[in-house]
């Protein structure tokens, strides 16, 4: 009971998902929509936001994409009553834990206030409905590894009971969502799930992120910057099980209750980007040396949790989901697919994509770091 198509035999879904034209939301929707799942998709349409993310469903009345804010109090209201959705699923979110370093107060607004708005108008709806109504509808909210803190070599990986310990501005204020959810459900009994998953790969994630922007600096031979001795380590999921472990919380998952999502592939920066060299040295090689050579040690990044790794034995023991992509044949498939999709590609290196690499990389010294 792994996937989407599970969700068929329930009459006429309808979700309302937020932050579903980024890079998990966009995934969600595709896959919702393929299990015949009617979804309201309300997203800001930042930096991150990308309608080319949903082309495939150009022209589908049961796709509706509306430009807003998660913390427009009359436009969810607006959507709520217009559209009566089974479940509310929040991705809408920034997402990047360099810009939180430059900027914090974009993530407090739309992370914090803008998560606390979007639950409070969700409380207000569903109070409003039928009791058989009530009892169904869900609010899952989508959350991550990093609220936990940062782990040491050894130590044991996180389990829903880990005490919240959150290092940047970004896990903070995703931190700060999440008790705002679980209190939601605790004060008002709003019938609230959270998950917690480590990092994702898989196609159409903005190039900000470790391994679209080693792809894509790889490409055009430029340096591919690794914070420190590039010894941290993360644990890689496949967006594709993000999504499918989301529906199984949706359709199966204990209200109030949450759980753990993680992929079972801990390596370090310097391994994931050592991988991603040798798949692009096997489909575009580039002679001596390889992609390898453009390897740059770079300042760290401030604050930089060291580990981070997930147990996520409660889902897979009570929900029977799992993970189904290997990470190497997962990253092999991901750099394909940025060779295949290269209007995608030239479309998100924008101006505003350039500046944020000014901004990121320009004060970054190379330091000495590792061997590459
Ligand atoms: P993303 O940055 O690719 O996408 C975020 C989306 O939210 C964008 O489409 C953006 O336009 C939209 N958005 C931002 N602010 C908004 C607002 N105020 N109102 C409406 N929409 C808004 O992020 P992602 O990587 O797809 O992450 C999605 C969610 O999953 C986030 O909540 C993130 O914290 C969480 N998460 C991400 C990862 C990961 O590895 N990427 C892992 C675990 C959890
Ligand atoms: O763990 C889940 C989290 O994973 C999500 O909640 C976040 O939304 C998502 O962005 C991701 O956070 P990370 O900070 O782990 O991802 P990022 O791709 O930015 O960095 C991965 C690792 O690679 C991290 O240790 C920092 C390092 N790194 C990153 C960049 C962008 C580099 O060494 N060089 C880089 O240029």
């Amino acid at each position: 009971m792994n996937s989407f198509s599970d969700q068929k035999d329930v009459p006429a879904p309808c979700q309302l998902v937020t932050g579903g034209a980024g890079f998990i939301g966009s995934a969600y929707v595709l896959e919702a929509r393929r299990a015949g799942i009617r979804v309201i998709n309300l997203d800001k349409l930042t930096y991150a936001g990308n309608p080319a993310n949903l082309s495939s469903l150009a022209g589908d009345p049961d796709h509706i994409l509306v430009r807003g804010d998660i913390g427009n109090e009359e436009l969810v209201a607006f959507l709520l009553q217009t559209h009566a959705p089974d479940a509310v699923v929040n991705f809408a979110a920034e997402s990047h834990v360099d810009r939180s370093i430059v900027d914090p107060d974009a993530f407090v607004r739309t992370n914090v206030l803008g998560t606390a708005s979007l639950l409070r108008v969700v409380k207000d709806w569903w109070r409003s409905l039928p009791a058989h109504r009530a009892e169904k509808f869900r609010f899952l909210h989508v959350s991550t590894d990093e609220v936990y803190g940062a782990l040491q070599p050894g130590d044991p990986a996180f389990t829903e009971a880990t005490p919240y310990s959150p290092n940047s501005p970004y896990s903070a204020s995703k931190a700060a969502s999440d008790h705002m959810a679980r209190a939601f459900h605790e004060t008002y009994g709003l019938p609230v799930l959270l998950t917690n998953c480590s990092n994702n790969y898989g196609p159409r994630q903005f190039p900000e992120k470790l391994i679209p922007l080693v792809i894509l600096n790889a490409l055009e031979g430029k340096p591919l910057p690794v914070y420190g001795k590039g010894a941290n380590i993360r644990d890689w999921l496949h967006v594709e099980d993000h999504c499918a472990a989301i529906a199984r919380v949706l359709e199966s998952g204990a209200v109030g209750r949450c759980y753990n999502i993680g992929g079972h592939a801990e390596r370090t920066n310097l391994e994931v980007v050592r991988a991603v060299c040798a798949i692009l040295d096997e489909l575009v090689p580039l002679g001596q040396g390889g992609h390898a050579d453009l390897i740059t040690f770079v300042t760290d990044r401030p604050g930089h949790d060291f580990r981070y790794a997930i147990d996520c034995s409660r889902i897979e023991k009570e929900l029977g989901w799992k993970p189904v992509h290997a990470f190497e044949s997962g990253l092999k498939e991901t750099v394909a697919w940025y060779l295949a999709n290269r209007p995608w590609v030239d479309h998100v290196r924008s101006g505003a994509y350039r500046d944020w690499l000014a901004v990121n990389y320009g004060q970054r010294a190379a330091a000495t770091g590792g061997t590459p």
